[in-house]
């Protein structure tokens, strides 16, 4: 599932010791497996082989251009969000045509970007939104593919903060919206209108509402059909789940088994908008003990590691599992329950709460595992602290993959105005 194994109880990326890493690029770092991550890649491509999917490896998860192009090194193309990601996705070598743009706020600039570069397509999330898109590209001389984001209203029993199919939540246009769209689809002289998208949310371990959705997209389907609308591409958006905890997600394999044949029903090309089932489990979160403080009512683990590193907890009390680089040996044994806390003047600054944990010493170092995904990219430099370095290992190698922040890099782009100084 991920190369993060202890050998003779030291934990090992691939076969690189953390530790050595730890110490030679200090604390704290994310950490990924090269290995980890293409797997998690082919797993996917051969599960969904019988349909050949384009597979729009989701960039928010975690848009490091070392990851970014060793996914697009592998085939995978890219689903963006904001002009920052599709400058990135660019970066990395990524063919526009493998380039999915989705969000409910595209200003007109990022609008002109794309269409300029002639992505694939625009996930489109409002009537709104396509008047801007067919004026740009009007403006270009071009023609845009849009893909209208359906919101099927399902249940995708997640965090209610990352459940996006529901009419309550701001994403994705309803089916009778659709249709009207699809019906007045000749008032958009510059728009392609050959593609359907749906996203519903994130972290979902079950087939159900996928099936549920997707059911519901296959009958509007048929009734566009038969107003002259043709269909080209169904994109069934990301969300797959991983295991963090004791969740029991399932295999690439056996969500392909479940919801294949309906997507072979259809005909349709297929593109899938996977983050965190490539990127969560290749990575983890390196930090080191800094003080053990005991209260009359806790055990605290003061960790150089703080919300500002990894919000997951403190936001969506997210569990990861924590990992000491060093097994316990005997005189260490039994177990504590601590709360794993950071240096943020906040008391949500946590990793882990109520933990039971192998006894700590301090100075030791410990791995937040399943870090890869929305960890990084969700990171922020509050308290004036350093974004971590990140690193990544490849067999018995680890590179830099990007530098620690300096003090420098906090006050580069401040500016005192004349009158104060
Ligand atoms: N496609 C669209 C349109 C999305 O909005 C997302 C994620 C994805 C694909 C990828 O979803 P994934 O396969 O990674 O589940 N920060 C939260 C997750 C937010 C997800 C936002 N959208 C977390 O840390 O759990």
């Amino acid at each position: 599932m991920h190369d993060f194994k202890y050998k003779k109880n030291r934990l090992y990326c691939e076969s690189v010791d953390i530790e050595d890493i730890a110490r030679k690029v200090s604390t704290p770092f994310y950490l990924y497996s090269y290995n980890t991550l293409l797997d998690h890649y082919k797993k996917l491509v051969s599960a969904f082989g019988p349909v050949k999917p384009l597979i729009c490896y989701s960039m928010k998860a975690n848009s490091n251009l070392a990851l970014l192009r060793a996914l697009v090194k592998a085939g995978s193309g890219l689903d963006i969000v904001s002009g920052g990601e599709l400058y990135k996705a660019l970066q990395a070598g990524c063919d526009p045509k493998k380039i999915v743009y989705a969000s409910v706020g595209k200003t007109e600039a990022e609008i002109r970007q794309a269409v300029a570069k002639q992505i694939l397509f625009f996930n489109v999330e409002s009537f709104s939104e396509l008047r801007v898109i067919n004026k740009v590209a009007s403006d270009l001389g071009v023609i845009a593919s849009v893909a209208l984001r359906i919101n099927p209203d399902v249940e995708p029993k997640t965090h209610h903060y990352i459940t996006t199919g529901k009419l309550t939540n701001k994403f994705g246009i309803d089916f009778k919206t659709a249709y009207n769209i699809l019906q007045a689809r000749g008032s958009f002289s510059h728009l392609k209108f050959n593609g359907l998208h749906m996203h519903i949310g994130s972290q979902i371990i079950q087939s159900t509402p996928y099936i549920q959705a997707i059911k519901k997209i296959i009958e509007f389907i048929k009734r566009v059909k038969i107003e002259g609308v043709t269909i080209e591409y169904l994109n069934i958006g990301g969300g797959l789940g991983i295991i963090y905890n004791e969740e029991k997600p399932q295999t690439a394999k056996e969500f392909a088994s479940k919801i294949l044949p309906l997507l072979k029903s259809t005909g349709l090309k297929i593109i899938l908008e996977p983050g965190r089932f490539i990127v969560g489990n290749a990575g983890i979160l390196v930090t080191k003990v800094l003080y053990l403080k005991k209260t009359p009512l806790k055990n605290f683990v003061i960790v150089d590691a703080g919300m500002n590193d990894l919000i997951r907890p403190s936001l969506y009390c997210a569990y990861h599992e924590i990992l000491p680089l060093k097994q316990a040996s005997g005189k260490r044994e039994g177990l504590v329950k601590y709360d794993v806390v950071g240096p943020i003047c906040e008391s949500g600054d946590f990793l882990a709460k109520e933990r039971k944990l192998p006894r700590i010493e301090e100075g030791e170092f410990l791995a937040v595992m399943s870090a890869g995904a929305y960890g990084f990219s969700m990171a922020s430099n509050y308290n004036c602290r350093l974004k971590p370095a990140e690193v990544m290992v490849k067999g018995n190698q680890f590179y830099i993959i990007r530098k620690r922040d300096s003090y420098l890099d906090l006050a580069r782009k401040d500016k005192i105005p004349e009158f104060l100084k």
